[in-house]
């Protein structure tokens, strides 16, 4: 005969008598036992009373000491909630404006209003989205809101971060504004979500190429900081004339609806409301999200719609009755939720995002001095970034002014003051929030990187997140001499460190270009291929392998070409770097998450660290098996 007892930790014992039980256990706990006169075959009746009892005595006590573990796993967590950050006393980085530097302060500035004046242009054309005619159609003949009108009444306010604004601007196919879908990550009841919605008013809301580029990066964002995403839907489909650029590879159309599936299986919600067509690829959006609301007369759910029902079948059939609300609510359950009209679908998705597993942290009172901590403004006016940000790289100041602007209070510790100082590195608080702060003072040399590498390891071991502030030499050093190839060589090998140090770090990157972003230093100061959570770029910033001026060097030497023939094709080749190295080419390419001007950088800076940290409130996160699956 077998007994099965749980010891205190939950451990499984089997004993196959009295006499074996008695060698595995201590005296104490046999006391229980002795009562049992255990026969050949089995126990007396009268005997397994005081079994029972005590069996039932080691369960009551095991699940006691389990809920007491997850009781202390709450309280610890709530605790660490009301747990307040050690007290700091960070110095005060001096950097006012010296007279002596004005000459600079003013080239810049004068640099940075025309940026300014570019940006501003291309957000009035960006807020157009597909024209005049197209808006009409979309409001008066359509009967639909206008995106940025659907946005105000799904998210609780109209302070959210929008994400690459201006990508689709300047394409080999044209200008696609927002690249026809306007992404960002907003509130809906206090919890930050990404948003991925349509703009019809663009071609019908058809998927271009960067169209699809523009989604999949808003998932990736999702993704990395676990948000909850919400598609609003309403788009023809591909753009059928670049479907080869669309459809067939890996990071393409397809991979957004793997992204759905894989995310739900990670337990990052997936919602969807369908407020217009959602056709061929569109399609597979709502229905393989979580929880979808489709609205009565304007969504519609097909893979071919009525034209291609009658050119199929001769049949005429209208839109409502092949693929709308009514038909997937209550035939095809394809949605779970009906609205009528649109602000009855945006209050739907409220509540369903009110159902997830999150739980914000209560707001505390905190004691004056904290308040005080947390509401302090840098010494100086954002609007001095404007001088500050180099309309070249001969045009650069001590990046310590930079940070003055950025800062609590213009506090920073910094680290390792006095070696490699063309890095600056150093702890610094944004909107009470900690971050380790790397940025470029000048190149990269062999002891900057050792530095980089070194302290960007120490904010990994400490968990706080980092924030690199990117300005990279126009140019590759010249190896000229046997000591200048060996002063590279070991650069390349600190470098390298550096890169790695990058790559490897698990705590959460933001990557702002304030100046150049230029050959293998922007990738040790987390370019894009180093993955930062979020990377933006100031205006005046330049993004090329080497910067526009420095293209002498990229041209192979040709012994037998005339002077003035070289001289030609520098030209051409500098033109054409000055024009594919501005901000604005870049942010087309969706080659980063936006332009921000710099004096809103300190405001998207406190929004990015408090929407990375928003993962720890969410209260189950365990992988699940696979994504929820519809009925
Ligand atoms: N590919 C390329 N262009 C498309 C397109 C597509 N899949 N769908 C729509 N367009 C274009 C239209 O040609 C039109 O262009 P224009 O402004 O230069 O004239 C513009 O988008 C708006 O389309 P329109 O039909 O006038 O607007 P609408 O609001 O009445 O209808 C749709 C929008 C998306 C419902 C409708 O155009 C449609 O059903 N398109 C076909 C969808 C489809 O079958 N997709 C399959 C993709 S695999």
């Amino acid at each position: 005969m077998q007994f099965t007892f749980r010891t205190a930790g939950g451990a499984r014992v089997l004993h196959s008598s009295q006499t074996e039980y008695k060698q595995n256990t201590d005296e104490e706990e046999l006391s229980y036992f002795r009562v049992a006169s255990i026969e050949k075959n089995g126990i007396k009746w009268k005997n397994w009373i005081p079994i029972c009892v005590s069996y039932a005595v080691c369960i009551l006590c095991c699940r006691l000491a389990e809920q007491r573990l997850q009781c202390s796993i709450r309280c610890m967590s709530s605790a660490a909630r009301k747990r307040k950050a050690l007290r700091s006393a960070f110095p005060v980085l001096e950097q006012p404006l010296k007279p002596i530097l004005r000459h600079v302060y003013e080239a810049n500035l004068r640099n940075s209003n025309a940026c300014h004046k570019k940006y501003m242009e291309l957000s009035d054309k960006v807020r157009k989205g597909g024209g005049e005619n197209a808006i009409a159609r979309h409001t008066q003949r359509n009967k639909k809101l206008l995106v940025r009108d659907r946005l105000r009444l799904l998210l609780d306010d109209e302070d959210f971060l929008e994400l690459s604004r201006f990508a689709g601007l300047g394409l080999p196919y044209g200008d696609i504004p927002s690249a026809g879908c306007l992404t960002g990550i907003g509130r809906i009841n206090g919890l930050w979500c990404v948003f991925i919605a349509n703009d019809a008013t663009v071609k019908g809301g058809t998927a271009y190429p960067i169209t699809v580029k523009k989604q999949l990066r808003a998932q990736e964002i999702a993704i990395q900081n676990r948000l909850p995403c919400v598609y609003l839907v309403d788009s023809g489909g591909a753009f059928l004339p670049l479907q080869s650029e669309i459809f067939p590879d890996k990071n393409q159309g397809g991979r957004t609806f793997y992204n759905e599936a894989i995310m739900s299986a990670l337990k990052i919600p997936q919602v969807a409301v369908v407020c217009g067509s959602c056709t061929a690829g569109g399609a597979y959006i709502p229905t393989m999200a979580e929880e979808t609301v489709m609205v009565h007369r304007i969504g519609t759910i097909f893979l071919g719609g009525p034209p291609l029902v009658k050119a199929a079948t001769g049949e005429e059939v209208t839109p409502e009755n092949l693929g709308g609300a009514r038909l997937h609510a209550e035939v095809s359950g394809c949605v779970d939720h009906f609205a009528w009209e649109e602000k009855e679908a945006y209050d739907h998705t409220r509540n369903i995002i009110s159902t997830l597993n999150f739980q914000l942290p209560e707001e505390e009172e905190e004691d004056e001095e904290v308040t005080k901590r947390k509401n302090e403004e840098p010494l100086y006016s954002s609007e001095e970034l404007l001088g500050l940000a180099p309309r070249s790289y001969n045009y650069t100041l001590d990046v310590k002014m930079v940070v003055s602007r950025l800062t609590d209070g213009s506090r920073f510790q910094e680290f390792k003051a006095r070696f490699g100082t063309t890095l600056l590195t150093g702890f610094g608080k944004i909107h009470g929030n900690l971050v380790g702060i790397v940025a470029n003072n000048g190149e990269l040399s062999y002891e900057a990187a050792l530095k980089g590498s070194h302290f960007v390891q120490l904010c990994d071991q400490r968990d706080v997140p980092l924030l690199f502030l990117q300005n990279t030499a126009p140019t590759a050093a010249l190896t000229l001499s046997t000591t200048q190839a060996e002063k590279n060589t070991n650069r390349l090998k600190a470098q390298g460190s550096m890169m790695s140090a990058v790559a490897c770090a698990s705590v959460p990157k933001i990557t702002v270009v304030i100046g150049g972003c230029h050959g293998a230093d922007s990738y040790a100061m987390c370019g894009r291929a180093f993955d930062p959570n979020f990377l933006f770029l100031w205006p005046n910033a330049r993004v090329s392998m080497t910067a526009p001026g420095h293209s002498g060097s990229l041209l192979p030497p040709d012994a037998e070409q005339q002077e003035e023939e070289q001289k030609k094709q520098e030209d051409k080749l500098n033109k054409r770097l000055e024009e594919e190295s501005s901000a604005f080419f870049s942010s087309g390419r969706l080659w980063d998450d936006g332009v921000i001007l710099p004096q809103d950088t300190r405001k998207v800076l406190a929004d990015c660290l408090d929407i990375i940290k928003q993962q720890q409130y969410q209260l189950s996160t365990e992988k699940l098996q696979s994504a929820l699956l519809r009925m």
